[in-house]
C-alpha cells in the first residue's frame, strides 16, 4: 500500500470531475479502466483551450492559428517521445489507437514482406485487435498464424514459444499486459529470443501505457503500440512507435493530404516520417490531450502509480478470494492492476447490471479476447480494473456489492 504522504489521493481524485458523480444515488464506483480510463482537468483544458484559444489546421497555414495549432501538435510528440524514450521524434506516429496502429504495421510491415510458409506468431491471450489483423494478413499473403499457449493460471507457456520460434517466423505480435486476464508478459525475454534469429517483435501496450514505464530502447521493441483513452487521454488518438529503420523501408498505410511531398499525375513522393504515416487532418484535439495527459501522468510519475496500483491488486484480490462462489480468472504471478472473475451463480452480465445498481462500474463481456475465454471454459467475466484515482473503499464497496449479488441470486 503506498503512503498517502507520496500519494495524495484525494487530489488526484478532485482532478478527475466525473469521479464526483452518482449513479442511482451512490458514489461512482469507476473500475472500468481497462476498457477506458476518464480524464482529468488538465486533459479537458488543454482540448477546451485548443478549440477556444488557438485551432486550425496544422502544418498547412501561414497565419497565427496554424502556426500555433501546429506548435502544440509537434509538441505533444516530443512528450510522447521522451514518455516511451523513442530514440527520435519521428519514431512517433499518430494513429487513431492501438487497433488502426496494429493493421497498420500487418499491412505496410508485414504484407510486403510475407509468403506461404512464413509465420506470426501470437499468443493465446491477445485482444481482437492483435488476432483479426494478422487473419487478415495471412489470407493476404498464404502465411500462417501460430499462437503460443497459455496456462492455466494465464501466464504464456514460455518454453512452448522457445519452440515455436523459427526461421520460418516473420514476426512475433504480442500483448504486454492481457486486458482479459491482467498477465504482465515478459515481453524483454521474448524480444531477446526473436532478435536472437533476426525477427521483429511488435509490442501491444494498450494495457500496459498507463500502469508501467514504458522505454521501448530498452525493451528494443521494434514496434510499440498504445491508445490515448486508456492513460487518461482523449478517445480516438493512438500511438505507433516504430524503429526508424523499419518504418522507413515500409509504403504509407493510407495515401492523402500531409503524407506527400509532392503529387503530379505521373509520380507522386512521398513525406519523410512520421508525416509518411499521417494522412489527412489528424486528430489535433486527440493530439493536444494526449500531451496533456502525459504531463498528468508524469506529474505524478508512473512508477508511484503503478506502486498503487499494485497496493489495489493485492487488497482486491485478498477481498475477492475470500467470497465464496467467485472464480478470479488469471493468477499469474505478475498482474497489473485488472481482476477478472465469475460468479457460480451469476451470469456476468447480470453482475455487471447487478454492480451498477450500486454505482460499480465493471465490464462485463469477453473483452474483446473471445480466445481467452474459451482457454477457460468460460462465457464472459466480470472484470474490475483499476486506475491511478482508485481507492482502497471503493475495493470495499465492490466486494460488498459482489456480496449483495450473490445474496440475490442464492
Ligand atoms: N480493449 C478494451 C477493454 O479491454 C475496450 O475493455
Amino acid at each position: 500500500m503506498t503512503n498517502s504522504a507520496q500519494y495524495n489521493i484525494k487530489a488526484i481524485r478532485n482532478d478527475f470531475p466525473i469521479l464526483g458523480r452518482e449513479i442511482f444515488g451512490k458514489p461512482l464506483v469507476y473500475l472500468d479502466n481497462g476498457a477506458s480510463t476518464q480524464h482529468p482537468v488538465q486533459v479537458i483544458n488543454a482540448v477546451k483551450d485548443l478549440y477556444e484559444q488557438n485551432y486550425s489546421n496544422v502544418h498547412r497555414g501561414v497565419h497565427t492559428l496554424s502556426q500555433e495549432s501546429s506548435e502544440l501538435y509537434d509538441n505533444a510528440r516530443v512528450k510522447v517521445r521522451g514518455f516511451i524514450n523513442a530514440a527520435c521524434v519521428h519514431e512517433v506516429v499518430f494513429t487513431s489507437g492501438t487497433t488502426e496502429s496494429i493493421n497498420l504495421v500487418a499491412q505496410s510491415y508485414a504484407r510486403p514482406r510475407l509468403q506461404e510458409g512464413d509465420e506470426i506468431l501470437i499468443t493465446h491471450m491477445e485482444h481482437h485487435s492483435n488476432i483479426v489483423p494478422w487473419q487478415m494478413v495471412c489470407e493476404q499473403t498464404g502465411a500462417t498464424l501460430k499462437v503460443i499457449p497459455i496456462s492455466d493460471s494465464g501466464e504464456l507457456e514460455m518454453d512452448q514459444f522457445h519452440a515455436m520460434l523459427s526461421e520460418k517466423t516473420k514476426l512475433v505480435s504480442v500483448v504486454q499486459v492481457s486486458n482479459a486476464l491482467g498477465t504482465v508478459n515478459p515481453v524483454k525475454e521474448i524480444i531477446d529470443a526473436a532478435h536472437a534469429i533476426d525477427v521483429p517483435v511488435m509490442v501491444d501496450g494498450a494495457q500496459a501505457i498507463p500502469h508501467m514505464p514504458v522505454d521501448v530502447q530498452a525493451l528494443d521493441a521494434d514496434f510499440y503500440v498504445f491508445s490515448g483513452h486508456k492513460i487518461y487521454g482523449p478517445t480516438g488518438i493512438g500511438v505507433l512507435y516504430g524503429k526508424e529503420k523499419l518504418l522507413n523501408a515500409m509504403p504509407p498505410y493510407q495515401g492523402g493530404g500531409d503524407m506527400i511531398l509532392s503529387v503530379s499525375f505521373e509520380k507522386t513522393i512521398y513525406n519523410q516520417l512520421p508525416y509518411k504515416f499521417e494522412a489527412g487532418t489528424p486528430n489535433i484535439a486527440g493530439v493536444v490531450g494526449l500531451g496533456a495527459a502525459i504531463d498528468y501522468v508524469n506529474s505524478i510519475g508512473l512508477s508511484t502509480i503503478a506502486a498503487h496500483e499494485h497496493g489495489l491488486l493485492m487488497y482486491a484480490t485478498s477481498k475477492l478470494q475470500a467470497i465464496d462462489g467467485l472464480r478470479i480468472i488469471g493468477e499469474a504471478e505478475q498482474k497489473a492492476g485488472l481482476i477478472s472473475f465469475v460468479l457460480d451463480a451469476v451470469h456476468p452480465h447480470d453482475i455487471g447490471t447487478m454492480l451498477d445498481g450500486e454505482g460499480v462500474a465493471v465490464r462485463a463481456g469477453h473483452h474483446c479476447a473471445q480466445p481467452v475465454m474459451e482457454r477457460f471454459k468460460v462465457p464472459a467475466t466480470a472484470r474490475a480494473s483499476f486506475a491511478m484515482y482508485n481507492t482502497f473503499q471503493e475495493i470495499d464497496v465492490l466486494a460488498e456489492a459482489i456480496r449483495k449479488t450473490i445474496g440475490m441470486f442464492s
